[in-house]
């Protein structure tokens, strides 16, 4: 029998949710998720990226996107803690800012969840840059303890630089074959994983493609996204 994971029906599994991911995390039960992927839209990065047409062309997706500030991704972390298993993974999307900067911050109250790992993304596409131009991403590998390794990770043939080049079917799409892996690393078939600021719903797919249930949704529809 499948678990059963959500407080109420308001949400629907293996589908888009249109919804605050605060919210929908709000519906879901204690402890009941071994993988969650958070992919924040951080206000602070624009700032950064202000090339001097952000906003005209080329960052008009990306600008036009709902932005959380660290409050908001303060939130999101008090509720991802609660609802992940005892050793249960957070897979955590940053870009080169907040990699140098930190992100111990936004879950500085939350002294039971570890970094463990980090991967790089390789994106195979050249973006912009004031000094050398951008071309990665980073996975940060945030869990619950007790920390585990062996008892909890059962793929060991994932590469710390993941090279993947995806459609561009949303401002932030993340590359589907690199999730799918560490959703089979850390999950069996049929478990839930979650995704609660899902974007293009990249997620959503690798649930599909690897037989695991899926729990997410986002405060945009992916096609005001790419309408933006
Ligand atoms: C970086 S994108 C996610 C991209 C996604 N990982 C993918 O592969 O396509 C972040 C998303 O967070 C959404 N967002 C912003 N605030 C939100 C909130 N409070 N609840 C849910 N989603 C939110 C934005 O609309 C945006 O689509």
């Amino acid at each position: 029998m499948e678990p059963l994971i959500l407080r109420s029906t308001k949400f629907k599994e293996d589908q888009r949710n249109l919804c605050d991911g605060r919210e929908l995390l709000g519906e879901i039960e204690d402890a009941c998720l071994k993988a969650v992927f958070f992919d924040p839209q951080y206000r602070g990065v624009l700032d950064k990226l202000s090339y001097g047409n952000e906003g005209k062309q080329r960052g008009k997706a990306r600008s036009s996107l709902p932005q959380m500030g660290s409050d908001t991704i303060q939130d999101f972390f008090r509720e991802i803690f609660r609802v992940l298993t005892p050793s249960g993974y957070l897979f955590l999307w940053v870009d080169k800012f907040h990699l140098v900067e930190g992100v111990r911050d936004w879950f500085k109250e939350l002294p039971d969840m570890q970094c463990v790992d980090l991967i790089t993304w390789n994106k195979q596409r050249m973006g912009m840059g004031y000094r050398t131009r951008r071309k990665s991403e980073y996975l940060v590998v945030i869990q619950k303890k007790p920390v585990l390794a062996k008892a909890t990770w059962t793929i060991h043939s994932i590469p710390d630089v993941w090279d993947e080049k995806v459609a561009k079917t949303h401002a932030h799409s993340k590359p589907v074959e690199l999730q799918k892996q560490l959703i089979l690393a850390v999950t069996q078939e049929g478990d839930y994983v979650c995704d609660p600021a899902s974007g293009g719903y990249s997620v959503l797919e690798a649930c599909r493609q690897t037989g695991r249930h899926f729990i997410g949704g986002d405060i945009v529809t992916p096609e005001e996204d790419a309408e933006a």
